[in-house]
């Protein structure tokens, strides 16, 4: 993975249609979870992402077998050997952390160092590691290493989280599966990745109960056996794709959406003047001539707006008519792509968790640098409405969740070349 580099020359309108890729957030736990089973699970619409390949290499380093074929993966956890994931592993990808759960359940045993740090600011763990000790699992921590073991058994517990933290969710249910006993998480996070988990789980004869709503129930089972499934699609992608098309004042059609998944994505592109009409074969995003710009964007838990929107969705507001005022309330430094877009000509203040953009008419084409993924597709977002040639920088970042961006956006007729 080099270091790339995306050249834009923005301005034209987008139109066609695009299929939206498989969710990252889904692969990553549910690659975590085939360890719970021996044998070969087969996933569908699996994205090509380097997030995804850090999983594999995760997976293949402690034993498993893993290929793709086309869209779909197929991972053999039959003869696994080792129980740890080594410090280049766990650094290349921060939601590793996500393995935890899972090889705690198939080994009693882990060996694994802190997640790294990542642009969003510190990436805490401290709830998935209270959860798993109320389970029944000592957790060393000594110079950035984590050590976990199983001091008898691995049991159920009744478990009640102060945020509703997806990973920790994920990696609760996805430990409890095994456990002996019933598991109960309070306040669970609701993501459709967690019920997207949980259906692979359960297709696996797992007993998961609630999976979606604040409350999970998981009765722990002897033993899993692997099961073929397809991945929901990448609502984040979509949030980005429909940033591209509401920016650049475009009409396309999306394939592949589950439209309850942007119930809180969908009213601010309509309140911003855009049309959305669901229909069978996809959603229809039809952008003004001018943005109206959508007043108000507070990042919440599912089922509220998505953090992982926001930095694509300012792009947007940042050349609708009027002031956007977003409260980032799920990280604490989300607006590394602030600074950036400013180069394109963008107007926005940021102060704490609050970023107050106010719309300019149109961005001049500038050159950029991503730090983070969500950060990049702002970019990416801004360099196509801007008219004339933009270079962005960071391209590596973009790539953790984008599979083929840059097809994906000349498809709909942009002019994106990755060099
Ligand atoms: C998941 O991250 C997603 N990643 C993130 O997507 C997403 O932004 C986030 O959920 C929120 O929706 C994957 O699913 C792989 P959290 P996660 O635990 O699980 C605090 C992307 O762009 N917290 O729900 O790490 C934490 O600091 C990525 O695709 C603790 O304090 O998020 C944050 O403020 C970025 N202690 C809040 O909870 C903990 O032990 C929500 O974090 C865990 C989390």
């Amino acid at each position: 993975m080099g270091v790339s580099v995306f050249v834009v020359d923005g301005g034209r309108r987008l139109s066609g249609e695009v299929k939206v890729q498989g969710s990252k957030n889904s692969a990553l736990p549910i690659l975590a979870a085939t360890l719970l089973c021996r044998g070969e699970s087969v996933l569908h619409n699996c994205p090509r992402l380097s997030d995804v390949e850090a999983s594999l290499a995760i997976l293949r380093y402690i034993g498993c077998t893993a290929r793709r074929e086309g869209d779909t993966v197929i991972v053999d956890t039959g003869s696994v050997t080792r129980f740890e994931i080594p410090p280049e592993l766990m650094h290349r990808m921060r939601s590793s952390i996500i393995f935890l759960g899972a090889m705690i359940a198939r080994f009693d045993r882990v060996r694994m160092t802190f997640p790294g740090g990542c642009e969003l600011g510190p990436r805490p763990i401290d709830l998935h590691l209270s959860a798993l000790r109320e389970m029944g699992v000592e957790i060393g921590e000594e110079h950035g290493e984590l050590d976990c073991r199983v001091r008898d058994m691995l049991h159920g517990a009744n478990i009640s989280l102060p945020v509703p933290s997806v990973g920790a969710t994920e990696n609760i249910m996805i430990a409890a599966a095994l456990a002996t006993g019933t598991t109960v998480i309070s306040n669970a996070a609701r993501e459709p990745e967690i019920v997207d988990l949980a259906d692979y789980l359960n297709a696996c004869g797992a007993e998961i109960h609630g999976a979606g709503e604040s409350t999970v129930v998981i009765d722990g089972v002897e033993s899993l056996s692997p099961a073929v499934h397809t991945m929901i699609p990448d609502r984040i992608v979509a949030a980005t794709l429909m940033s591209a098309a509401a920016a650049t004042g475009s009409d396309i059609l999306m394939r592949g959406i589950i439209p309850s998944h942007l119930r809180s994505v969908f009213p601010v592109f309509r309140n911003s003047g855009c049309e959305i009409t669901v229909k069978r074969e996809g959603v229809r995003i039809t952008a003004p001539y001018r943005l109206q710009s959508p007043k108000l964007i507070r990042t919440m838990p599912y089922p509220g707006f998505p953090t992982d929107a926001q930095a694509p969705v300012m792009s947007m507001a940042a050349v609708a008519d009027g002031m956007t005022v977003f409260v980032e309330n799920i990280f604490t430094s989300r607006y590394s792509h602030v600074s950036e877009l400013c180069r394109f000509g963008a107007d926005i203040r940021v102060e704490g968790k609050v970023a107050v953009v106010d719309g300019v008419k149109r961005l001049l084409s500038a050159n950029v640098r991503a730090q983070d993924l969500r950060g990049a597709a702002a970019l990416v977002v801004a360099a196509l409405c801007a008219v004339g040639k933009s270079e962005i920088s960071g391209i590596e970042y973009l790539e953790r969740g984008y599979e083929d961006f840059e097809l994906a956006l000349s498809s709909l007729g942009a002019d994106v070349k990755k060099i």
